[in-house]
């Protein structure tokens, strides 16, 4: 409920910015000596108007995979329990694929879930479910120890699986995520070339 009205809040912000822009364009417009109601005025508040409230009333439409039936329960139930609507699928990552491509895939402890064998095949169907240009959000845990799950997701290791000829690395530094056990996730936006 209370996501509706701050959604219902933000809806009449960006109606009140696309009605400022209008009435700021006529009064330029105006003072150059034109008509305050011309086509191109109209044009732009309702571009501004309708473009903005059409991105608020979809949001982002959200596909989660697992495929462990509890897990999958799980988040279906968060989602209803947060009034959010997401697509969550029961399937295998290693064989399953997207009708289209993702702009982004955020990527937290699965790849550190799967045998280190299946580590390459992965990161190539990651690249196949973006878009060029999306965006991978990837978080490596970092165990420091050999063995799991959850599996050490070395660096110099991920450069290799996820290459330079099919991955931008940032130059920043990577996000820190801390773990109450001790263990720590290095998060990368990596995007796809
Ligand atoms: C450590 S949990 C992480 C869950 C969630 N991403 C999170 O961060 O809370 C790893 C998850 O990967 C799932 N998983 C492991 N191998 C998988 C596969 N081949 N296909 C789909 N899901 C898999 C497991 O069922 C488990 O829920």
């Amino acid at each position: 409920m209370i996501k509706k009205i701050l959604l219902l809040g933000m809806l009449l912000a960006l109606v009140g910015v696309g009605v400022a822009f209008l009435l700021i364009n006529a009064l330029l417009t105006v003072a150059r000596g034109g008509a305050l109601f011309t086509e191109q005025n109209l044009l732009y508040g309702a571009l501004v108007f309708f473009g903005a409230a059409t991105a608020m009333y979809l949001g982002f439409a959200v596909t989660g995979i697992d495929f462990a039936p509890s897990a999958v329960a799980h988040v279906r139930r968060n989602l209803s329990r947060q009034e959010l609507r997401a697509e969550v699928l029961e399937a295998d990552v290693l064989g399953w694929q997207p009708e289209a491509p993702f702009d982004a895939v955020y990527e937290q402890t699965c790849l550190c879930a799967l045998p280190e064998e299946a580590w390459p095949d992965y990161a190539a169907r990651l690249y196949g479910w973006l878009r060029p240009a999306g965006s991978l959000f990837a978080l490596f845990m970092q165990t420091g120890q050999p063995g799991g799950p959850p599996r050490h997701c070395d660096l110099l290791r991920m450069r290799r699986i996820f290459d330079e000829d099919r991955w931008h690395w940032p130059e920043s530094e990577p996000m820190l995520v801390p773990h109450r056990n001790g263990r720590f996730e290095l998060g990368y936006v990596l995007k796809r070339r």
